[in-house]
């Protein structure tokens, strides 16, 4: 399969977001769920969101994409604000959301900006169904393929937009572990064939590790803390090796601050054990 595309150039966004607060009201009053959320994406980065359900990552993606607005704070998409749902964002989420009477790429079509001519449309989608290997497929309607080709064609549907940031809330979240690690390859080989600023949730902390440059652990802020508990930096460049120790050493310190208990050997114990 060919990854060289002949789209309009893609152009990967910055994006800011400076003391992102976003309250909600609750039966006992209101509760913050985004707190001083500073953040600068680099165009081109990948950075995962991790954190306990209910913390607010979707929330947070919401902001970034104009579905929703914080109540104080700037998030600037390539240095101006973010306006309404913003064209320069695609979304896609764990559950495909394909419509079922439309053909795979009918689907995909859905994706493209308004007023692009039939001709160059049909072109794009052809050559993105062949990026996620949906081709031989495209003439099919969504319950006639796996879970995994709709989310494949979900994909493509979002990178239709021609994208400047992908935002992605648990994309591979319902599928099985094979294809789950399938598709972790394929973002990064679509990532690498049309490069674009990437957000993504995710519980899988191994997947955030995998996937990412930098990865973000949130917690539900408390009094006045930030949203913000911690900021990795994943050392290396993708692809990565997943047997990597100092992956090992991240995960625990993730799972960690998830509140997840770990019994995780420290180079000092290792040491220790290899003295013994
Ligand atoms: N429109 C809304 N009105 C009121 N409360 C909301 C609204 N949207 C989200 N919330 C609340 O904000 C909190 C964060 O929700 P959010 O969906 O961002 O969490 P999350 O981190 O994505 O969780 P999960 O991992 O379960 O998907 C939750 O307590 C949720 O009930
Ligand atoms: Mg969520």
């Amino acid at each position: 399969m060919s990854l060289t595309t002949t789209a309009a150039a893609h152009v990967a966004h910055p994006v800011t977001l400076r003391d992102v607060r976003r309250t909600f009201a609750t039966p006992t009053g209101p509760r913050a769920v985004l707190a001083g959320v500073d953040l600068e994406l680099a165009a081109g980065e990948i950075v995962a969101l991790v954190g306990p359900s209910g913390c607010g990552k979707s929330t947070l993606l919401r902001q970034v994409s104009g579905l929703d607005t914080p109540d104080a704070g700037d998030i600037l998409i390539d240095g101006s604000p973010v306006r309404g749902t913003d064209p320069r964002t695609a979304v896609a989420f764990q559950e495909p959301r394909l419509l079922p009477w439309r053909t795979l790429t009918q689907n995909v079509r859905l994706g493209l900006p308004a007023g692009t001519s039939r001709a160059d449309g049909a072109g794009r989608v052809a050559e993105l169904l062949e990026l996620v290997g949906l081709t031989a497929s495209a003439g099919l309607r969504p319950r006639q393929v796996s879970g995994g080709m709709a989310q494949r064609a979900s994909l493509a549907r979002a990178l239709a937009r021609n994208p400047g940031v992908l935002l992605l809330d648990e994309p591979f979240g319902a599928l099985d572990a094979l294809t789950r690690l399938r598709m972790q390859e394929l973002l990064l080989e679509v990532h690498a064939a049309e490069p674009t600023t990437v957000l993504l949730v995710t519980h899988d902390v191994e997947e955030a590790l995998y996937l990412a440059d930098r990865v973000v652990l949130l917690r539900t802020p408390d009094g006045d803390e930030t949203s913000i508990a911690r900021i990795i930096a994943v050392p290396g460049t993708r692809p990565r090796d997943r047997a990597d120790p100092t992956f090992a050493e991240l995960r625990a310190e993730l799972l960690e601050g998830l509140g997840v208990p770990t019994h995780h050997v420290g180079p000092a114990e290792r040491d220790l054990h290899h003295s013994i």
